[in-house]
């Protein structure tokens, strides 16, 4: 057995309600001024209440700064980190979707080595810890609360690129379904299928092992049974706990075994073409899984229980092909887009694309099945429809 590494959040509060602990827990690190971090659309839902209230009775002062943007470019920390020096926390809060985490992750660390935040890009770049911060997810979503990742737009190449730190793993991250109910239903299909990819891709992955796929497997089964729910009856409570859980779960899972291919190829499509982290994911998933599923049929069928399939009278390969096409159902009958052309992509684009995700080998190594820069092109064709 291969030595391996398992790290998540310092400390995980979870369950409906679990929000009212949150002044508690900003008190453990002796907080007296935070700053809550997040965007304007969470702050219009009213939401943030359920932190501000509990920081005033614990006596701890805040300032909010709601300028975060959706799949934020590096200019996003830019515009920030001026204010946040000026306002001196002793502590972050970030709350909202993937967007909002990673940009506190970074503002955090940002306050403690002041240099240009594209020096941090890469693995293991930044020098010094960064003030203590906790994140609260309100969607369900990219697992960020567990992960040692953050991602931006660099709007120079127009490409996603990865910061990847231990330094980026939160004090506490506070996981509260009834945050979620909120969520458009658009909204809940692309986060809730992101999160059904980072599970599926660490189960699969190379760097998948005994510590993580009992917790991705988890992951499968919670989201299958109710991302269908969750989109089409938003305020079912059961369903958004599910999603919530699983969600965290995959990110767990994410954050140690790591992803894969069909993360590789959705970057491009992120950058050049803007398609939501979610959209682009679980557009690509059946096509990219349907390469993968080769590489380890028992692993595959596994899924596909996971996912509730009935695969009892199936061959080993029916069976984890089963798994490639229930992945493709849900994923069209929560509403996403099952082509490149549906996302405004061109047949004279693929090529470009092909080039731009093989150069990342930090996901591409961790896929279970190698593939050449031609395999990549394929799956784009595939996924395009010719
Ligand atoms: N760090 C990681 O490990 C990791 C993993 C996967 C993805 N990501 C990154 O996360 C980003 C995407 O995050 P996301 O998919 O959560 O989307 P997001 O954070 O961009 O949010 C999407 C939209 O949903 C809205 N929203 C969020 N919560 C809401 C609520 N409770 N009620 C109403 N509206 C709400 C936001 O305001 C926003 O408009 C991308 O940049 C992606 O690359 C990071
Ligand atoms: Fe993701």
């Amino acid at each position: 057995m291969s030595i391996s590494y398992f790290q998540t959040a310092n400390t995980l509060i979870t369950g409906s309600g679990s929000i009212a602990k949150i002044g508690e827990q900003a008190k453990k690190f002796e907080a007296k001024h935070v700053v809550i971090v997040t965007d304007s659309i969470i702050k219009q839902t009213g939401l943030l209440e359920n932190i501000t209230t509990p920081l005033t009775n614990q006596e701890i002062s805040f300032k909010i700064i709601d300028k975060v943007v959706p799949e934020p470019p590096f200019e996003n920390l830019e515009d920030m980190i001026q204010e946040l020096e000026s306002d001196n926390p002793d502590m972050l809060i970030g709350v909202g979707g993937g967007s909002a985490l990673d940009i506190t992750k970074l503002l955090s660390v940002m306050l403690t080595n002041k240099e240009d935040v594209r020096n941090f890009i890469g693995t293991d770049k930044i020098k010094n810890r960064g003030i203590p911060f906790i994140l609260v997810p309100t969607t369900a979503g990219t697992g960020s609360e567990v992960t040692a990742n953050a991602i931006f737009t660099d709007v120079r190449d127009n490409v996603k690129k990865g910061i990847v730190s231990p330094y980026l793993l939160p004090s506490a991250a506070i996981i509260d379904a009834t945050l979620t109910l909120s969520v458009p239903a658009k909204v809940t299909a692309a986060t809730g299928m992101d999160a059904l990819v980072h599970a599926v891709e660490s189960y699969t992955a190379i760097k998948a092992g005994e510590l993580t796929d009992g917790i991705a497997l988890q992951a499968i089964k919670l989201i299958s049974r109710s991302l269908r729910t969750a989109v089409y009856d938003g305020n079912n409570l059961r369903a958004r706990e599910d999603m919530a859980m699983g969600s965290l779960l995959a990110g767990i899972s994410l954050g140690n075994a790591g992803v894969g291919a069909v993360h590789a190829l959705a970057y491009p499509l992120g950058g050049k073409f803007k398609v939501p982290h979610g959209v682009a994911n679980s557009l690509l998933l059946p096509y990219v899984m349907k390469y993968n599923v080769i590489s380890n049929l028992t692993k595959f069928k596994e899924v596909a229980i996971a996912m509730g399939e009935n695969v009892e009278h199936l061959s080993l390969r029916d069976a984890a092909e089963q798994a490639v096409h229930a992945l493709a159902k849900l994923s069209e009958d929560v509403g996403i887009p099952a082509s490149l052309q549906e996302v405004g992509v061109e047949e004279s684009d693929l090529q470009d694309l092909a080039e731009e995700a093989s150069k990342i080998d930090r996901l591409l190594s961790n896929n279970p099945r190698k593939l050449t820069r031609n395999d990549i092109e394929n799956i784009y064709k595939d996924a395009f429809g010719v």
